[in-house]
């Protein structure tokens, strides 16, 4: 039997109910529990395996496509089947809370597989994108693609016959300027930032507490691990988000 979640703090539960803004930023680890692979800290991590810098980039795709349409295939092929773990549940229903009390919430994640779309997160900035939508690199055209497998790869453009590349943001890349100003603007405001299950090692991604903090923020990190930003949290709840994402709307509910 897992162990019991760490006891939320009755200060951060204080802090939550005084809250109009929160901010939280997610990473792989939020989708540990429903079986998505994490890049970095698992034995099988996606990144022990594969060097992103052969797969996860411009010149990779342009000098094999095939390979790497293959690698994002397979990892389409991962999420299909896995849906939203309690943790992401738990997420939806904080910014259901927070809003009925007129609050506002956002949700900063660097995830690329839905799963907070599909719990019902509704306020979701993708900072690296969405791996179920694909781009022509010749028209540009681009649209959500649920084939699991692709019947075939390279992925063809059906509008101009151009070869169709992965919707998330590849290292070299710059995130979506759309999503780094809803994140700074979110980051400013917000009376509580949660880190959940990242490793705090990707920019900008995590440099995001330090804005938090210089707006005042109560800081907040979910992981049963430490991490670089550990020691800046207010709050370092040790565990998996499934279990103490729960715990605290339990306490947040008065259950
Ligand atoms: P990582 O794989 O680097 O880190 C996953 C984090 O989740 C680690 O700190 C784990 O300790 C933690 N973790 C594992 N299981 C957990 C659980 N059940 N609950 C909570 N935390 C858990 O993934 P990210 O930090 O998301 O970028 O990686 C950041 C970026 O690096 C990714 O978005 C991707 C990658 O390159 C791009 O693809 C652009």
């Amino acid at each position: 039997m897992p162990a019991d979640p760490p006891p939320i703090p009755d200060a951060l539960i204080d802090a939550l109910r005084s809250a109009s803004a929160v901010a939280v930023l997610t990473g792989a680890g939020v989708s540990a529990e429903s079986g998505v692979p994490t890049f970095r800290d698992a034995p099988d991590a996606l990144w022990a395996r594969f060097n992103p810098s052969e797969l996860a980039n411009p010149e990779a795709f342009r000098r094999d496509p095939k390979l790497v349409t293959k690698w994002y295939d397979w990892r389409r092929q991962k999420i299909a089947g896995c849906g939203p773990n309690p943790g992401h549940h738990a997420l939806a229903e904080l910014e259901r809370w927070l809003e009925q009390r007129g609050g506002a919430f956002t949700l900063l994640t660097q995830n690329v597989d839905r799963l907070h779309h599909a719990a019902g997160s509704s306020n979701v900035v993708e900072l690296h994108g969405d791996l179920w939508r694909w781009r022509c690199v010749d028209c540009g055209d681009e649209g959500e693609d649920r084939r699991v497998p692709f019947p075939e790869v390279p992925v063809r453009c059906d509008r101009c016959g151009g070869l169709k590349r992965p919707g998330v943001v590849w290292f070299g890349e710059a995130l979506p300027a759309e999503a780094l100003g809803a994140a700074d603007r979110a980051l400013r405001s917000c009376d509580v930032f949660f880190s959940v299950g990242t490793s705090a090692v990707v920019e900008p991604a995590a440099s995001f507490i330090h804005a938090a903090r210089s707006a005042g923020a109560a800081a907040v990190e979910i992981n049963p691990e430490r991490t670089p930003i550990t020691g800046l949290v207010d709050f370092p709840l040790t565990g998996p988000s499934g279990r103490i994402l729960p715990a605290l709307l339990s306490r947040l509910r008065g259950d």
